[in-house]
């Protein structure tokens, strides 16, 4: 009897705690935090306040004006051209495709020697290597992704049966591709990237698709029905503090305050965090009080935050076929064994441009792809030092001394940005990608009985299995709308027109 009247109490205790309209507050406004702040509303919550440190929604997702229109400065492609990717989804269902190139278009590869190299071959080898990359051996722990690409990439250049001028393209392509992990990455060294990293990863990414440029409309559009006034923009968190009990004068406390740069603070019941793994691995020891728990700083440690720049170039007239959708340089000596960037010789590492299609919208616009440590240099080179370099390696590998400049150059600079700090998370040799659930998981009140997530996190870099996406972000900030949802008891969302996850 006895015990059932404890049992009574303490259901009655939780209930009283768990308040009917709970005060939620979602630190920054990319991706991620769309996707929570939008799905708490859908599952009922009201009081739901979104925080972005910069003027801008959308984080990663950037643009700048460049020739005709906009372009965008951070995320570009959509990855995994399937119906049941909720970013292709929600693309596709705010019109986002109108415009978009229905033909691929070609790929023009030119070599240092002045060659231009059969677009077929290069394709054919090219995914040769990629196919080899895929086939992962079981143990790949403490195995680097270099020395497998590496060793790889080496055995298939020397089986190759074709005749010896040949082999040294074989070879050169394989290096072009082990240059894109590099940016896919965006690490220094394809050594420093652990082979485990697409041991959890999603099998739907398949097939990137370009969407003319337009993924920068896609965060205003899924927040057009979110009530404006409840998005604060030049809002800098600066501290979080939990685990307390924040009072106001009508008697009601709070766990959470959220104090502002601008020396404002904001008490809440939960606050879902969705800045970068850089913002995280910056500020991680001052940002929290309580701070974090060594778990958590683990994984913020043990986790990379790598780093990628785009050049987006606009041309007077193009120098390029009007059917070209992609532009690489290939150096026919290049050893092939290590794909490591290396500063002093930056421009090894501009080889591969995208041309911004549709012509009609864009004008002539390239953008050119670089990681790691180049990105930093190029960082501090002046516009005209970058216009004039650009210039002279297009001359030489075109052999055409009167290729005109750029009439613009701008470059993305998402690694000297305060509010992002890199590019995109990877996973290190030596590292568990389960560190990205770690990542994941809330933090509770010490004096809780059952789990009651105060703060929460999202964000790219808390999903092993779609890290580095738009999409990755998005089901991040949901699946955290989620939790609280479960916190909460309450039933799940009517199904939306797109599918909740991938
Ligand atoms: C150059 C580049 C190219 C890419 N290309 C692609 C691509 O083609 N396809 C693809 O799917 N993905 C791509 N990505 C990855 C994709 O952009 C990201 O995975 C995704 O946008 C990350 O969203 P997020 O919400 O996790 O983080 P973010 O977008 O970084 O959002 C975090 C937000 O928090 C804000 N913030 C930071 N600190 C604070 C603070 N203290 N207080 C308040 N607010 C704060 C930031 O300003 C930001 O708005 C690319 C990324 C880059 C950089
Ligand atoms: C990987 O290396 C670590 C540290 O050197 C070691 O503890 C671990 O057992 C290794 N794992 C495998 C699968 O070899
Ligand atoms: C990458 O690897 C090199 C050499 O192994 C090492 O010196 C460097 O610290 C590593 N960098 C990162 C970011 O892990
Ligand atoms: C870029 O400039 C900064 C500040 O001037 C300097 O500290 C840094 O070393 C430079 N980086 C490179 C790669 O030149
Ligand atoms: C060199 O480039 C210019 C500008 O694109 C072009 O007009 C000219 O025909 C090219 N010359 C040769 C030899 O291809």
């Amino acid at each position: 009897m006895k015990r059932l009247s404890w049992a009574f109490l303490f259901l009655a205790i939780n209930v009283v705690e768990l308040k009917t309209n709970p005060k939620i507050v979602v630190v920054g406004a990319g991706m991620a935090g769309i996707g929570a702040a939008t799905r708490l509303l859908e599952l009922g919550f009201t009081d739901v306040t979104l925080l972005e440190a910069s003027g801008e929604i959308g984080g990663r997702i950037g643009k700048a004006q460049m020739g005709k229109t906009w372009v965008d400065t951070g995320a570009q492609y959509i990855h995994g051209v399937v119906e049941n990717n909720p970013v292709y989804c929600l693309a596709k269902k705010h019109g986002l495709f109108e415009n978009v190139p229905k033909e691929e278009g070609s790929w023009s590869i030119l070599t240092d020697k002045g060659r231009k190299v059969d677009e077929d071959f290069a394709e054919h080898v090219y995914k040769a290597g990629e196919l080899l990359l895929h086939q992962q051996s079981d143990d790949c722990d403490n195995n680097t992704m270099g020395d497998y690409f590496a060793e790889q990439a080496q055995k298939l250049a020397d089986n190759w049966e074709d005749d010896a001028e040949n082999r040294n393209l074989i070879s050169s392509v394989l290096r072009k591709l082990g240059k894109d992990l590099l940016i896919t990455t965006g690490a220094l060294d394809l050594k420093n990237v652990s082979l485990c990293s697409w041991q959890h990863f999603s099998n739907e990414i398949k097939g990137d698709m370009d969407i003319g440029g337009n993924m920068f409309l896609l965060p205003s559009k899924l927040l057009e029905e979110f009530p404006k006034e409840n998005v604060l923009l030049k809002k800098l968190v600066s501290k979080i503090e939990w685990d307390g009990s924040f009072g106001v004068p009508d008697g009601t406390t709070y766990p959470v305050r959220v104090c502002l740069g601008d020396g404002e603070e904001i008490l809440a019941d939960h606050v879902v965090v969705t800045i970068s793994l850089g913002c995280l691995k910056a500020q991680a020891s001052s940002l929290f009080s309580p701070p974090l728990p060594e778990y958590k700083v683990k994984a913020i440690n043990s986790l990379e935050f790598g780093s990628v720049i785009k050049i987006i170039l606009e041309y007077e007239e193009p120098f390029w076929e009007s059917d070209v959708s992609k532009i690489s340089l290939l150096w026919e000596e290049e050893n092939i064994l290590t794909v490591k960037d290396d500063p002093s010789q930056w421009l090894q590492y501009l080889d591969f441009f995208t041309v911004m299609r549709p012509q009609e919208k864009f004008g002539n616009v390239l953008i050119g792809w670089c990681s790691g440590r180049v990105a930093d240099h190029i960082d501090n080179m002046t516009e005209e030092e970058l216009s004039a370099a650009v210039t002279e390696h297009f001359r030489a590998f075109t052999r055409n001394s009167s290729l005109p400049a750029p009439r613009k150059v701008l470059r993305s600079q998402w690694h000297s940005n305060p509010f992002t700090r890199g590019t995109y998370t990877y996973i290190p040799v030596g590292t568990d990608p389960e560190e990205m659930d770690r990542l994941a998981l809330p933090l509770s009140s010490s004096k809780a009985t059952k789990p009651d997530p105060q703060v929460l996190f999202a964000g790219e870099g808390t999903v092993k299995s779609l890290y580095g996406t738009v999409q990755g972000a998005l089901v991040s900030g949901r699946r955290e709308a989620q939790r609280l949802a479960q916190h909460y008891l309450k039933a799940t969302a009517p199904p939306a027109t797109c599918p909740f996850a991938l």
